[in-house]
């Protein structure tokens, strides 16, 4: 068979698994990894629900083939924070109610975590540029607005620049 291996660090920890060249990296993580946190949407690179980190940048990973991220650095919604200890853009979404469904909230907060790597204090405006790639059916992007301003001040208040992962 023509699979190969692909070998990636994924929420730090360094991972491989088999691929086949067509293979994409949304498949790959839930399938391969199980880390079916990354959610699909749509496959036609519409909704952005399967948004993580690729060496820092939101990228759309059923846009992108698994043997493309070889060898790089991915954070998935798994790796941001845990239950006892929020990443401050999940604390955003549990402070301000962010969220209905939840189908598309770990590929929304994966693309504002990008966001504000790039710039760590939006305007209002900004956020809603930001959110322009992914697809929220219930919320209207209100409260997700709301939720990504509770995460900038608490960054802010933490003094600490944002990390990909709570410490
Ligand atoms: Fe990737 Fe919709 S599943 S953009």
């Amino acid at each position: 068979d023509n699979k190969m291996k692909v070998t990636m660090t994924v929420n730090g920890r360094e991972r491989s698994a088999d691929a086949e060249p067509r293979t994409l990296l949304v498949h790959f993580l839930r399938e391969q990894l199980g880390l079916t946190g990354t959610h699909i949407g749509c496959d036609t690179t519409q909704c952005g629900n399967c948004t993580v980190l690729v060496d820092g940048q939101a990228v759309k990973s059923c846009t992108t083939l698994a043997v493309q991220a070889d060898g790089s650095e991915i954070t998935t919604v798994e790796g941001l924070g845990t239950a006892d200890n929020l990443h401050p853009i999940q604390q955003g979404f549990w402070e301000e109610h962010g969220l209905q469904c939840g189908y598309c909230t770990s590929g929304v907060m994966m693309d504002m975590v990008g966001l504000l790597k790039e710039n760590p204090n939006p305007t209002e405006e900004e956020i809603r540029q930001g959110l322009e790639g992914v697809i929220c059916r219930c919320t209207g992007y209100q409260f997700i607005v709301k939720a990504v301003q509770r995460a900038v001040e608490i960054i802010k208040e933490s003094g600490q620049p944002i990390s990909e992962k709570q410490v």
